[in-house]
């Protein structure tokens, strides 16, 4: 790709950005959000069309005027916001326009087999190819999107933030794959936040700033994290939480007494005292989200007690624990009832409409103020909150979903994967606001596949594993090596 240019009503995505991508290799993309990345590697798959600029293949200019152009040539997409039909099976997805969806039953029965084969290749083979798409989890759905890149014998896959979704295993076992492909001289194109994965899994990296490339080719394993950084940002960030106090006194706020939901947790305890921050560590599907899910009320559990300020809350009920002063930044972008059409301060002013409403009318510019204070303190880009959502590059809809949050005065806060997809410098932001919170007062749970962002951010990490509790510890008690030993023997029990 040479002197690719894209403009959207406002915003130039990209200003004459160079990629150029070998067989074999992985190349890494980079950049923070709203740099362009989304938009570059949509011009690859023939989404966008590029105002300017050239693309080649295998020496050929070419022109990629709609996505089967793309996948034609051999080139496939995972994309960020994934695009599987949800209610479509595994196996209907995967062979989605191709003819073996289209023909009888053999057919599909042949793409059946053809799709666990993939699916074991992937190493996921508990996946079943007649499972419908929308019951499975976001980390499932990646899986499904990469088996359908790789039933398409692809010669270039392009992955916009696969493992952002993923928890460290399935992390390794996603490298284990790409390893594999490169081998067989497939070429990888690898967008990630996570820069400890460049050096793990990458050959080359571009990083990309407002539009532009700041650099392109360069060797990954040799260049050190800090540079990468720097390039990124245009300043060197120490990528360092905020110092955490301790665990501090008094009595809990919340308090989690026995709860249990069949089939995804059982006798789960845990309380949180005011100011105090509460990490869960664990692996995809051991059952955190379920559990932040039912303390909100947003699934009944089947036994078991919530109780906010020493009172019980109604089981089952959202709008007991909205009352109690719960709020669910929950895990998933897609089920936050986003509103793509709406402006950015709609988005993130809807969980507190009753905060801004005095006696029955609505103090539209207070709310105004308030949303695009709290937009400024995560660093919503462009920092302007009359855009319409869906403008918004995906690592800045993460950050309104979090502004949405903070915004509403909770007592008790419960964040599920709070920075996915969030870049290095907003991270940072995040990190000390969620502090700022629990210094006012507020108790905090933090979920996050990132081990080493639940051992830095919390004051006390409880590690789950299969639905129960495993082990508690003050933080600085535990790294990360520990966290897996405890899950890994958990699982084996
Ligand atoms: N459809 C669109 N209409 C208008 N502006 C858009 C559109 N898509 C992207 N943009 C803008 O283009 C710029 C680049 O966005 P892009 O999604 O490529 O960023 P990104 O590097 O992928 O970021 P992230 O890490 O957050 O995913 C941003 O300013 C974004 O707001
Ligand atoms: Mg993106």
């Amino acid at each position: 790709m040479t002197g690719i240019v894209k403009r959207f009503p406002g915003v130039v995505a990209l200003r004459g950005v160079d990629l150029e991508v070998e067989p074999g290799e992985v190349h890494c993309l980079l950049g923070q959000n709203g740099a362009g990345k989304s938009t570059l590697i949509k011009v690859l798959a023939g989404v966008h069309q590029p105002d300017e600029g050239r693309i080649t293949w295998n020496g050929t200019e070419v022109r990629l005027s709609h996505p089967q152009a793309a996948m034609d040539l051999g080139i496939a997409t995972i994309y960020q916001e994934l695009d599987l039909v949800e209610g479509l099976t595994v196996a209907e997805n995967i062979f989605l326009g191709h003819e073996r969806a289209r023909y009888g039953f053999s057919q599909r029965r042949a793409a059946a087999r053809e799709t666990a084969d993939l699916l074991r290749r992937l190493g996921h083979s508990e996946i079943s190819p007649t499972a419908e798409v929308g019951s499975l989890s976001a980390a499932g759905q990646q899986i499904v999107s990469m088996a359908r890149a790789l039933s398409r014998d692809a010669r270039l896959i392009v992955m916009d933030e696969p493992s952002a979704v993923l928890d460290a295993g399935e992390v390794q076992r996603l490298f284990g794959v790409i390893r594999d492909l490169t081998a067989e001289g497939v070429a990888v194109v690898y967008i990630s936040h996570r820069l400890e994965e460049i050096r793990a899994i990458g050959d080359r990296v571009t990083v990309l700033k407002d539009g532009g490339t700041v650099t392109t080719g360069l060797p990954a394993k040799e260049t050190p994290t800090a540079e990468v950084i720097r390039l990124m940002t245009g300043r060197s960030i120490e990528y360092v939480f905020p110092p955490r106090p301790g665990v501090p006194p008094g009595e809990p706020l919340l308090e989690v007494e026995g709860l249990s939901r069949a089939g995804e947790f059982a006798d789960v305890d845990f309380s949180v005292r005011p100011g105090e921050v509460v990490g869960f560590a664990g692996l995809v599907g051991a059952g955190r989200s379920e559990i932040l899910e039912t303390v909100f009320g947003a699934r009944k559990a089947d036994r078991g007690t919530v109780r906010v300020g020493g009172k019980a809350l109604r089981p089952g009920s959202v709008d007991a624990a909205v009352a109690a002063g719960i709020g669910l930044c929950p895990e998933e972008r897609k089920s936050q009832a986003l509103l793509l059409g709406d402006s950015v301060a709609t988005n993130i002013s809807l969980a507190s409409l009753t905060r801004f409403a005095k006696g029955g009318v609505l103090d539209g510019r207070g709310m105004r103020r308030a949303s695009a204070d709290i937009a400024r303190s995560v660093d919503v880009r462009p920092p302007d909150i009359g855009r319409e959502m869906r403008t918004l590059s995906g690592g800045n809809q993460q950050k309104v979903v979090l502004a949405r949050w903070l915004l509403r005065d909770c007592r008790v806060l419960l964040l599920d994967e709070p920075t996915r997809g969030v870049d290095v410098g907003a991270r940072s932001e995040i990190y000390g606001l969620i502090r700022t919170l629990a210094d006012r007062g507020v108790a905090v749970v933090v979920v996050s596949s990132e081990i080493e962002e639940v051992l830095g951010l919390s004051d006390r990490v409880l590690v789950i594993g299969d639905g129960a509790v495993l082990a508690e510890a003050a933080s600085g008690e535990l790294d990360e090596r520990g966290v897996l030993d405890i899950v890994m023997r958990g699982d084996a029990a």
